[in-house]
């Protein structure tokens, strides 16, 4: 099939290109995002074509200025000549370009990705970031991704779950310190860092439901635990303070 093999290889290289071209527009082309020949010609369509403005109007893309364009290239000023090859138009990817589509601009997101069991098996019906995320409404993420609705696509939610319930614990162990930071930030102790360390830890979190059958994900985890424990050590020294001021004030 030498044409496919053609097609293939342009398709590929052009995911590069775009990259540059997509990467400079983000920001810059907030309000054209909206605007562009592109949503004006398939807002008009139906059906496959016409279903991703609708789709992608509401998600997070369109509010941080990607655009039709900044993902699948072409000229968003022109008409006739939008989709054509030498305007940087990229098309529909394939599915097993799906991954490092999405991960030129979600770098880090991709590399834990490509450890997983998932990334193992990308081509072998493994998930793929739209399986999961949806490739037009995309929101921002959370654990309810995790759901009946987008896993058992492939395999019983009872066979995940173990896995949902370690990111939980670590979701939940999370919330619990920030409580009790708020608690003491109450009692007029200054958390400033404590508060940026757990802030990075969060989001460092959120990885972790990239990871899914990885090596990675145990020596990961465990980094990031003992990093929860330092935090709880300074947390539980300010707590001691603050219960042994009450205790003095009680006995006074
Ligand atoms: C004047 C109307 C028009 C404009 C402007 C236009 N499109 Fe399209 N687009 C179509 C039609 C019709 C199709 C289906 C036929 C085809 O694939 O050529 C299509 C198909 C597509 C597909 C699916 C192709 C595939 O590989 O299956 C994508 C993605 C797409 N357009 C994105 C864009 C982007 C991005 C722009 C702006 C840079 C754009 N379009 C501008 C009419 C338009
Ligand atoms: C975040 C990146 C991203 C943005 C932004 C985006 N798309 Fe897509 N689009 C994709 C991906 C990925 C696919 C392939 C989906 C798949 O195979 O499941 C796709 C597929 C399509 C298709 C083919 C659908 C089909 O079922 O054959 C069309 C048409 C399309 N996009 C048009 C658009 C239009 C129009 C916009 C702007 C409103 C847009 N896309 C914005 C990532 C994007
Ligand atoms: C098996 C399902 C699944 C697959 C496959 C998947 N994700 Fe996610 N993704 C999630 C879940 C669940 C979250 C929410 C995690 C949280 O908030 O704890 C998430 C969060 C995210 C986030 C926000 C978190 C952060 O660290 O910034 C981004 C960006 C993201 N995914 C992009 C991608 C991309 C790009 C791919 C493909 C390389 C991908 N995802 C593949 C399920 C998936
Ligand atoms: C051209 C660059 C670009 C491409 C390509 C792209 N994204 Fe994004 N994505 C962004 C930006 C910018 C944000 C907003 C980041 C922010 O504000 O935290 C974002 C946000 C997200 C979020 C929400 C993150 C969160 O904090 O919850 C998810 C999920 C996501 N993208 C998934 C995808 C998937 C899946 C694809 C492929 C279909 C994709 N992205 C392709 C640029 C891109
Ligand atoms: C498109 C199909 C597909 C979807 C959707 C999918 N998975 Fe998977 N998953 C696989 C494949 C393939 C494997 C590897 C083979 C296996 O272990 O069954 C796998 C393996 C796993 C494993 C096992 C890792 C191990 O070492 O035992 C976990 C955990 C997992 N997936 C979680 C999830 C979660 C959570 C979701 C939903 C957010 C999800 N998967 C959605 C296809 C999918």
């Amino acid at each position: 099939m030498p044409r496919q093999m053609i097609s293939f290889v342009i398709r590929f290289f052009m995911i590069f290109t775009v990259t540059v071209y997509a990467l400079h527009g983000i920001g810059r082309t907030s309000a054209h995002a909206f605007t562009s020949s592109c949503i004006q010609c398939h807002a008009k369509m139906t059906g496959r074509l016409g279903e991703p403005v609708h789709k992608w109007k509401t998600g997070i893309h369109a509010s941080k200025g990607v655009s039709c364009h900044t993902c699948h290239g072409g000229d968003p000023n022109a008409t006739g000549t939008a989709m054509s090859i030498t305007s940087g138009f990229n098309g529909a990817p394939f599915k097993i370009f799906i991954n490092t589509f999405c991960g030129r601009c979600h770098e880090r997101t991709l590399q834990d990705y490509l450890t997983s069991a998932h990334g193992r098996t990308r081509d072998d019906g493994g998930a793929t970031c739209v399986s999961c995320h949806g490739s037009h409404q995309i929101d921002r993420a959370t654990m309810d991704l995790i759901n009946e609705h987008t896993c058992s696509q492939c395999h019983p939610l009872e066979r995940v779950q173990p896995f949902k319930n370690q990111l939980q614990i670590t979701h939940d162990r999370i919330r619990d310190i920030q409580d009790r930071m708020t608690a003491v930030k109450i009692q007029g102790k200054d958390t400033s860092e404590l508060v940026q360390r757990l802030k990075a830890s969060k989001a460092k979190s959120r990885r972790l439901a990239h990871m899914p059958g990885s090596e990675h994900l145990t020596i990961y985890q465990k980094e990031f635990d003992r990093e929860l424990d330092e935090i709880e050590k300074k947390l539980n020294y300010f707590e001691a303070a603050r219960q042994e001021r009450i205790l003095k004030e009680l006995l006074n």
